[in-house]
């Protein structure tokens, strides 16, 4: 092993750019050549990759989003366009590939992989729903981000005595509501996974009106059947009868940007560092992840399009403790 080949790919995540940092030494520290991708697999597919030294990756362990910038590549997922990719790394002699991302991207890197190319995945996303990994670099931020928010939301709401809906990030996957509404003492929690109907939602903030609480939070992620623009349209038809207030806020991509939490940028460096440790020992074809507290290595083609589901018993213990 000579030279490898880093990119980032899909929506980024807190914590990328320690993941960079950490690859790019860890590798040079093995006495590697390292070449950063630009924006994704776009970059393999327009061979626009530069060199990264240990300075290149100096001063950004702290910074949000990605250095080398990210795309979601559909070309990728084409056997042309992975054909392509392949080509351009045969020419400038790229021995083995670092994918950072999630889902869509461990699924591109599983079947370059599955072509014959060494490529190791790390598990990055703020959704947390990559399988082969307890916890995915970014969604502690994320998770952290959307508490903010519910904690700033609390005071404001208790002094109004007004009902409160944070939506939060989460297409598919419902992790990062859950955990911000466990933490943040959510009254309702709503996710893809587990929908909820507006009259149930509207129940329970009553209800926590009936037992004497200042306020009530609903914690909704943005792609549950229900989201804040339906139930915020439920609330509004039924606002007689509800007798409360509801206000909404949206926090889209402001749970994705912003500074990395020390666990997103520690969980990061250690899954970085392990990636090129095990391309040294001449494993390939794996992603990098956390279980247990330990860094462990699953096979990309059997994580690859397998979505982690959600602990429903979290959901049950939020609901006994939002009483
Ligand atoms: O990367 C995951 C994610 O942030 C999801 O939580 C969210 O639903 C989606 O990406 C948003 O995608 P985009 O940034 O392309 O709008």
């Amino acid at each position: 092993m000579q030279r490898i080949a880093i990119l980032t790919s899909g929506g980024d995540a807190p914590g990328m750019n320690a993941a960079i940092r950490a690859t790019t030494r860890a590798a040079i520290a093995q006495g590697w050549d390292v070449f950063g991708a630009r924006n994704g697999y776009d970059g393999l597919l327009a061979d626009d990759l530069s060199p990264l030294l240990a300075r290149d990756v100096g001063g950004i362990i702290q910074r949000g989003g990605t250095v080398l910038g990210s795309a979601r590549c559909v070309e990728i997922r084409e056997s042309a366009g992975r054909a392509k990719a392949l080509a351009n790394l045969a020419r400038r002699k790229i021995d083995a590939l670092i994918v950072i991302g999630g889902n869509g991207s461990q699924t591109a890197s599983s079947l370059l992989a599955k072509e014959g190319f060494p490529v190791m995945g790390i598990a990055s996303t703020i959704d947390n729903d990559l399988y082969g990994t307890d916890v995915t670099i970014g969604v502690d931020t994320a998770v952290n981000v959307t508490l903010e928010a519910i904690d700033r939301l609390r005071t404001t709401g208790s002094s109004l005595q007004r009902a409160f809906l944070v939506e939060t990030m989460g297409r598919n996957c419902g992790y990062i509501a859950l955990m911000a509404g466990i933490a943040g003492g959510a009254e309702v929690i709503v996710t893809p996974e587990h929908p909820v109907e507006p009259q149930v939602v509207a129940a329970r903030l009553r209800a926590a009106y009936d037992r004497g609480k200042t306020h009530a939070i609903a914690v909704v992620a943005e792609g549950s059947h229900h989201d804040a623009e339906a139930l915020l349209q439920h609330f509004d038809e039924h606002q007689d009868t509800l007798g409360f207030e509801l206000r909404v806020t949206r926090l889209g991509h402001v749970v994705r940007g912003g500074v990395p939490t020390a666990f997103d940028r520690v969980l990061a460096t250690r899954l970085g560092a392990a990636a090129v440790e095990r391309l040294a020992r001449g494993e390939k074809g794996m992603l990098m992840g956390l279980s247990g507290g330990e860094v462990v290595a699953t096979p990309l083609e059997e994580s690859a399009g397998r979505a982690k589901p959600l602990d429903m018993n979290l959901l049950d213990l939020a609901r006994v403790m939002a009483q």
